[in-house]
């Protein structure tokens, strides 16, 4: 008789069901995505973008939100000519209590409920600490930590009463360990470590009622609209192409990383999916890191 890890190498490959019961016949990795619907904020640029392009791609109803309506509509009908699937859009700002309250409303004349939440809108100030604002501050925690906190708030119930669902909270190397300069993240380091601590909370709280929730911590990912931020706050001169490769390329080795190469929004959305799948179910509570080996630097 063969056992269970000889028939996964046949080529009759198959999945193991919880209790090691042989299921049926696969090939590949299930994904699951097909038929879910989506919410995706910061949906019309970088990291998301290519999150919610990589969900409609796998069958997905998504709902897309950011501020600029423009950038939502140019985002949504670029995803629709390559997938010819309908994408949403809802014009909001996540640091805003009343457009947070006001997104179950979006959701239900939209994709009606959610079974996948990935919390990405945020934003990064870099400065020393006795230079940072009150505003700064008070901004920091409400773009980043307060805004997934509050859209758990208005989203989970719908998950429960549905009887499950995912969340990724998107929040970023200075949760993690401490930068050097320019990145001085004495303003966002603590909003984003507490998105991951969110994160482990919610996920044990939730656990029993099929929900899971997992971090996602990207390192120095090339997206043009924050590097045109970084290259006025931090570069404080326009840079060619050549002189902002070469910038991203410094602050990498700055930081101590062999490799320099910054990750691409794709590098991300890829683990963003990956931990909203049915392939990641036993994964719960997590900080999943995408840094080419950042955090080890
Ligand atoms: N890129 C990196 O190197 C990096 C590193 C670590 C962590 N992260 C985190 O990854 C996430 C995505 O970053 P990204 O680089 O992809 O950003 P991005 O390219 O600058 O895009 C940001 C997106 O969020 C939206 N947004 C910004 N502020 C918002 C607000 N107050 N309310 C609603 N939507 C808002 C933007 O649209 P509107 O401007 O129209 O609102 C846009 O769709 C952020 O949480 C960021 O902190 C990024």
């Amino acid at each position: 008789m063969m056992l269970p890890t000889e028939l996964l190498h046949s080529d009759h490959a198959t999945d193991l069901l919880p209790g090691g019961q042989i299921g049926g016949p696969r090939a590949t990795m299930q994904l699951g995505l097909g038929g879910k619907t989506a919410l995706v904020t910061g949906g019309s640029k970088g990291i998301g973008l290519e999150t919610a392009r990589l969900l409609a791609a796998e069958g997905a109803d998504v709902l897309i939100a950011a501020r600029r309506a423009a950038g939502l509509a140019e985002a949504a009908a670029e995803i629709e000519a390559g997938t010819a699937c309908k994408v949403h859009t809802v014009a909001l700002d996540v640091a805003s209590v009343e457009d947070v309250a006001a997104l179950p409303s979006a959701v239900a004349a939209t994709i009606g409920h959610v079974d996948l939440l990935v919390n990405n809108a945020g934003t990064g100030t870099y400065k020393p600490f006795l230079e940072v604002s009150e505003a700064e501050l008070q901004y920091g925690m409400a773009v980043n930590f307060f805004a997934q906190f509050r859209i758990c708030q208005r989203i989970i119930p719908m998950m429960i009463a549905r009887g499950g669902g995912r969340i990724v909270n998107v929040s970023g190397e200075t949760a993690i360990r401490v930068m050097q300069p320019p990145f001085l993240s004495s303003c966002t380091g603590p909003a984003k470590a507490a998105e991951n601590r969110l994160t482990s909370i919610l996920a044990h709280e939730f656990a029993t009622h099929g929900i899971r929730v997992n971090a996602v911590v990207p390192g120095f990912v090339h997206t043009p609209e924050r590097f045109a931020k970084w290259q006025s706050e931090l570069s404080q001169r326009p840079l060619s192409n050549e002189d902002a490769h070469q910038e991203r390329e410094r602050w990498s080795a700055t930081h101590g990383m062999r490799t320099t190469r910054w990750g691409t929004p794709r590098e991300i959305a890829n683990l963003i999916v990956f931990a909203l799948s049915d392939a990641a179910s036993f994964v719960n509570g997590a900080v999943l890191i995408a840094d080419n080996g950042l955090h080890q630097a």
